[in-house]
């Protein structure tokens, strides 16, 4: 750690970085948020970055460190460039459906094009082998969405956990403030969430929200499709089994600072520095086995979604539903690319269960887990699950960008 802060420190004022990285910025102070050691973590670990896309020159379909998009974090856009992509996420949820409506009558707009792939595919973006690369390509897909059907000039924002930790309700994300992705939900009879570990660390406790969301951009929105697996009381069930069908109600939330706890920068941290082997950082990320003594111990992709709980966002189906998750989702991926990018010769290519599987068979294909395809549906085309792994150049060039 201290190695890190001082080593961090060092190249940070002095811009002590050779080739590409030298001529942008990969960080971007914030007087309000201190960099935490994720942050730190990822400004020592471009140098890496760059001498990875050395060695991968004429490999990267065209994708550099110069010409790659920025993820940033909320807080560091502009409030301008907020209310920009607010208003990318309105004009999605203004949009007509492209999904069947025979398959999925509830769907009101290309927004919920997306929360249908979800709910209908959960079991494929959900098995091990898939969580992080579909998501990958889930997150890209809904930014290439806001930005060729609505116009959107920026990228798709994350969440910093660690910088909302203290108090979200009353964070940039959740004020309820017009530059905010929406308030907290009203009071309501919410239960809080039960985890799946063992008494006494067993439930996420309520943090007192729960009911609709009364302030912010997203204050009107209408929920349409679900719930499927919720865990609000009294919500209307939806008309169909399989949760597509029109049940449009209130967005609601539970901002929660006990589930934000699991998901503070020395979770991520940990789960990026001490797990060396890909199945080891993908079940510290589900936040299992249980650490001992933990107090938090919901893993952070747990933790980071119970942040907002509610309808929809606290339904393993429909959660996508709540325009938070993708910030959710986006942060994971960030977690999940610093990881990589530690010993991306090893890697790149390690998928869960599968272990490292190095360089891509000559001449593609070979068969089992290469020739896997991913089919997200309404919302992007199928392609192959071993072209999602590089964030810079994978999927033909087109996955092309950065967390900053
Ligand atoms: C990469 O750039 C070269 C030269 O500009 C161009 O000929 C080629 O088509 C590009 N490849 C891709 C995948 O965009
Ligand atoms: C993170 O820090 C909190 C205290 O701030 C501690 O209770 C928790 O055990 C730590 N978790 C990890 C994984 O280090």
């Amino acid at each position: 750690m201290t190695v890190i802060k001082t080593l961090v420190s060092l190249t940070l004022f002095t811009g002590a970085w050779a080739g590409p990285v030298q001529k942008r910025q990969w960080f971007n102070p914030n007087p309000a948020y201190p960099p935490d050691e994720v942050d730190m973590l990822l400004v020592a670990t471009m140098p890496k970055v760059a001498v990875w896309m050395a060695q991968r020159a004429g490999k990267t379909n065209n994708c550099t460190l110069e010409n790659a998009a920025v993820r940033k974090e909320w807080s560091d856009l502009t409030p301008d460039e907020r209310k920009e992509y607010i208003r990318a996420v309105r004009c999605l949820q203004s949009k007509p459906p492209k999904a069947p409506k025979d398959q999925v009558p509830g769907s009101l707009s290309r927004f919920d094009d997306f929360v249908a792939t979800h709910m209908t595919m959960a079991p494929m973006l959900h098995s091990p082998t898939n969580l992080l690369a579909a998501h990958r390509y889930y997150i890209w897909a809904y930014e290439k969405a806001l930005r060729e059907e609505c116009g959107y000039k920026g990228y798709q924002p994350y969440m910093n956990y660690n910088r909302y930790a203290d108090d979200p309700i009353n964070s940039p994300m959740f004020d309820g403030s017009d530059t905010s992705m929406g308030g907290n939900g009203e009071p309501h009879d919410y239960p809080g969430i039960m985890t799946v570990f063992p008494r006494p660390h067993n439930m996420i406790p309520s943090a007192g929200g729960g009911g609709c969301v009364t302030t912010g951009p997203f204050k009107d929105m209408v929920v349409s499709l679900g719930p499927k697996s919720t865990i609000v009381r009294d919500i209307p069930p939806n008309p169909r089994a399989d949760g597509l069908g029109s049940n449009p109600r209130c967005l609601r939330r539970d901002v929660n600072k006990y589930s934000a706890a699991g998901a503070r920068a020395n979770y991520t941290f940990s789960a990026i520095v001490d797990h060396p082997t890909i199945d080891s950082f993908y079940n510290r990320y589900l936040g299992q086995p249980q650490l001992k003594d933990d107090p938090n111990p919901w893993g952070i992709h747990m933790a980071g979604h119970y942040i907002i709980g509610g309808d929809p966002g606290g339904d393993f189906y429909a959660s996508p539903g709540d325009p938070a998750f993708y910030f959710h989702h986006g942060m994971l991926d960030r977690v999940w690319w610093i990881w990589q990018m530690q010993d991306p010769d090893n890697r790149i290519n390690a998928v869960p269960t599968h272990g490292n599987l190095g360089a891509p068979p000559e001449g593609g294909g070979g068969g089992g887990i290469w020739d896997e395809v991913v089919d997200l549906g309404w919302t992007a085309p199928p392609v192959k699950l071993m072209d999602l792994n590089e964030q810079l150049g994978g999927l033909g060039g087109e996955f092309c960008y950065v967390y900053a």
